[in-house]
């Protein structure tokens, strides 16, 4: 009796384990049940800020696209440039695997830096790394409230002597979805495959 009741315990164990591998399986094949990373995090939401032709500029136009967000400025060093570099290249390279998925996506670069980044200097700068990247701007408070809205701080340096100065900030590129909702995002180690992976995951 003692016997068969341990037999019992031990064999419900194992065939829940294997029952539990079999929904990892096919959960894992099918993907459909997986939510967005990012899903119901309280990022973004609505702004309006100045495009590299001076004219204003409401999210509510990207609706019904996907936006592909980085924060950052124009005078960094290393970190902007290379991160906005690996977006350049990973859109190029979904362009090219998919044009009509990629044409869904609106990539926008927004400076934490509004004093030297203007809407010209924006405009060209972001530019350079993809023709289709949209350099945003505003005021010092715009561009405050819009950053700590996305998740995204940053903090100024001291001047030097010739008036340059450095900014410290976040730098993750994050994908937005249909309504503006936050879906995944890429950190600057995962370079251009952690972006090109993300818009081919999540981009329909
Ligand atoms: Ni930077």
């Amino acid at each position: 009796m003692a016997a068969r009741a341990m037999n019992e315990t031990a064999r419900f164990p194992l065939a829940a384990l294997i029952a539990m591998l079999i929904v990892l399986l096919i959960g894992g094949c099918t993907g459909q049940a997986e939510d967005p990373p990012l899903k119901g995090a309280a990022m973004g939401g609505p702004f309006e800020l100045t495009g590299p032709d001076g004219r204003r500029v409401n999210s509510e136009q990207f609706n019904g696209r996907y936006r592909l967000v980085y924060f950052g400025f124009t005078f960094c060093p290393d970190v902007c440039p290379t991160d906005l570099q690996a977006t350049g290249a990973a859109l190029r390279r979904f362009e090219e695997s998919d044009p009509a998925r990629a044409e869904r996506v609106q990539p926008i670069f927004i400076t934490v830096d509004p004093g030297r980044d203007t809407p010209e200097v924006m405009g060209r700068y972001a530019a350079n790394f993809h023709p289709r990247i949209l350099g945003l701007t505003g005021t010092e408070e715009e561009i405050g409230n819009v950053a700590r809205r996305h998740g995204i701080f940053f903090t100024r340096g001291q001047p030097d002597a010739q008036g340059n100065y450095n900014v410290d900030h976040a730098a993750y590129t994050v994908l937005y979805g249909l309504e503006g909702e936050p879906i995944a995002m890429a950190t600057s180690e995962q370079g251009m495959n952690g972006i090109y992976d993300m818009l081919d995951r999540w981009v329909r």
